[in-house]
This record gives C-alpha cells, structure tokens and sequence, in this order.
C-alpha cells in the first residue's frame, strides 16, 4: 500500500495545468467523493495494526500535498487571468522536471575526458563490420572460436557481414587511414551473441586505446593505464598486470584494480581476492601494425579495451547490467553528472 501511496504522490507532485477544467478534474479524482482519497482511507481499515502509524501518515501527506497543488495551479490560473487576455509576465512559470545523463554516458564522457588530457583524441568506427577489421587484420586465425556464430551476429555469411564484438575494429580502421604518432580513443556499442542476465548482455559498450609511435614501450602502457586508473578510481588505487593472451596483442595483460569497496583486504565484491579485473592490454603484435601499413620495424605501440559497463558496475557499485537498458527513471535518476 505505501508503495502505491508513494506512486499516487509522485504523480500529484508531477501533475501540472493551466487550465482550470483540468485542476478540478485533478481534483475530483483526488479528493472527490468517490476519489483515490476517499478509496484510500477506505483500505486504512484493513491494515495491520502496526503498519497503521506510517500509512496513515502517508495517505496525509497525499492528501494536503493535493490540495497545496490544486491551490497553487488554481492561483497561477487566476493571477494570469486578472489581467485580461494580456500574459502577466511575472506569473511564475511551471517547472519541467529535467533530466540526468545516463550513467554510461557519464562513465564514458569521463573516460574521454581523461585520456584527452593525456593527448588522445577520439576516433569512431561503423558498427556494423566486415570479417578483416573485427577479425583478419587483428590476427585472428582463421579457426577462432570468436569467429564462430555462437559469439558472433552474422548478417550475411561470404562476404561476412557482421556486428562488431568489440571495438578493437576501430584501431584497423584508424591504422589504415592514418601513420604514426598515433594516439586514439574509440568508444562504442558492440554486440556478442549472449544470453541476457545480470552479468552479460548482448550489447554493450567498450573504450579501445591505441599509441603507435617509435619506441613505445610496456612502461608507457603501465604509465598511462596507471594514470586512468587514480583519476577514474581515485589517488588510492593500485594496479597489477597479469599475463593473458590476445591475437592482436603480444605480449598481452589483463589489469586489476585494488577493490575500491575494501581497500584490498578483501569483501564479496572483489571475491576475497582485494583485486578487480577493469580491462585487457598489450603491446601491438607487428603482424597487425603490417596488416595495416604500419612499418613494424620503426614503430611498436600499445593497445588496451575495456568495458563501460563494468566500469560503471565498479564505480555505482551497480550489481545488475539489465538495470542499464530498462530506462526506469527510478534508476537513472539517481546519477547526476559533471559530464
Ligand atoms: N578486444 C578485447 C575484448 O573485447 C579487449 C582488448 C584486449 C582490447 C586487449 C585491446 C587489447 O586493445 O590490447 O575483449
């Protein structure tokens, strides 16, 4: 019942006219005698004793915020029509309700925003892909199983046509176009062929990095990665690498993070291990810098990605993904945003 209450006063808060037919109709169904009101107290009767205290106070607040509310649209209506069909300009005006960025904008704008300082600037790619720039030109073997359709969305087979799984397309496209320095950012959707759940989604949203110029190094990677990470995460943060594998990358890493919720001593969130896995990483294998025309013998350069949403998890300490594509304003309310 108070959820119901709660849901009746925020739409009284919300409702809004400036014609007189329309307040009164607003207020019969309130506060008429055969109003939400009336019904209300009606089922007053039946509820348990020790919930009486705090429904009763809830069905009060309803009722004197309807009749403030009816009050004042009715005065906003008689001041301006004092005047005559001539608009009282000092009449207040009626207020929207404005909106939030969503949380993934926000997580991304601020990504954006820190690799711009560090002279990355932003480059974009089609989401819908062709097999060379998700898959060949990144040094995927032919017999991949990321190439299979269990985790990839076809939409033509011979030539593929296709979704990209990740935006690590966006470094082709940008290798092939432009010769170093290179220095981007691209962020964007992608698409897997998942089951939907808490954890996983089949569209999300990635950041890829790329540096490509003559003598980069894995200090370099750390040094930048590590920079990200304080700004994103706060001054407190620790980063390890650990050895993993990707085709386009050698040699690759995956980086943590210490768990912000503990502070490395270990709690649910980071499974009692004090660590969090934010991204992967690497130096660009030089097959891929050939693929592209990039000369592998003068330049070397190092490549990252991540996912947004699962910065935005760590940060919001969000626990569902689904929560991000539902656009219940109850949850997207709640984040305000510098960005
Ligand atoms: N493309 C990888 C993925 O979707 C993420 C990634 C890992 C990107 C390592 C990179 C990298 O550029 O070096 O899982």
């Amino acid at each position: 019942m108070i959820d119901r209450i709660e849901q009746l006063i925020r739409e009284a808060e919300e409702f809004q006219s400036a014609e007189p037919e329309s307040i009164e109709a607003f207020r019969i169904r309130y506060l008429g005698k055969k109003g939400i009101l009336n019904d209300l107290f009606a089922d007053f009767k039946s509820v348990p004793p020790d919930q009486k205290r705090q429904v009763g106070q809830k069905i009060n607040e309803l009722k004197s915020l309807v009749s403030k509310r009816v009050e004042e649209l009715k005065s906003v209506v008689k001041k301006s029509n004092k005047e005559g069909s001539v608009p009282d300009l000092t009449v207040p005006g009626i207020s929207l309700r404005s909106g939030s960025r969503h949380p993934i904008s926000i997580v991304r704008n601020q990504i954006i925003d820190i690799f711009t300082r560090l002279g990355f600037n932003i480059s974009e790619g089609p989401e819908i892909e062709d097999d060379w720039h998700v898959f060949s030109a990144l040094n995927f073997p032919p017999e991949h199983p990321a190439r299979d359709m269990q985790d990839t969305f076809f939409i033509e087979k011979d030539p593929d046509v296709l979704l990209r799984t990740h935006t690590s397309s966006v470094q082709v496209r940008v290798m092939e176009n432009s010769q170093p320095p290179i220095r981007t950012i691209s962020p964007g959707r992608v698409f897997r062929n998942e089951a939907i759940s808490a954890r996983a989604h089949c569209i999300f949203h990635q950041v890829e990095g790329l540096y490509i110029d003559e003598n980069v190094s894995f200090a370099d990677l750390k040094q930048t990665l590590m920079y990200f990470a304080k700004e994103m995460f706060g001054d407190q943060t620790e980063i390890r690498f650990r050895p993993s594998f990707f085709p386009f990358t050698e040699p690759s890493a995956e980086m943590d993070i210490s768990c912000k919720i503990c502070g490395g001593k270990g709690c649910n969130v980071c499974k009692y291990t004090g660590w969090l896995e934010i991204l992967g990483c690497g130096m660009v294998d030089p097959n891929v810098l050939d693929y592209s025309n990039i000369d592998s013998k003068k330049c070397t350069g190092f490549a990252f990605g991540m996912g947004i949403e699962r910065i935005t998890m760590l940060k919001y300490e969000v626990k569902d993904l689904r929560l991000y594509f539902e656009n219940d304003v109850r949850f997207l309310s709640q984040f305000s945003a510098a960005f």
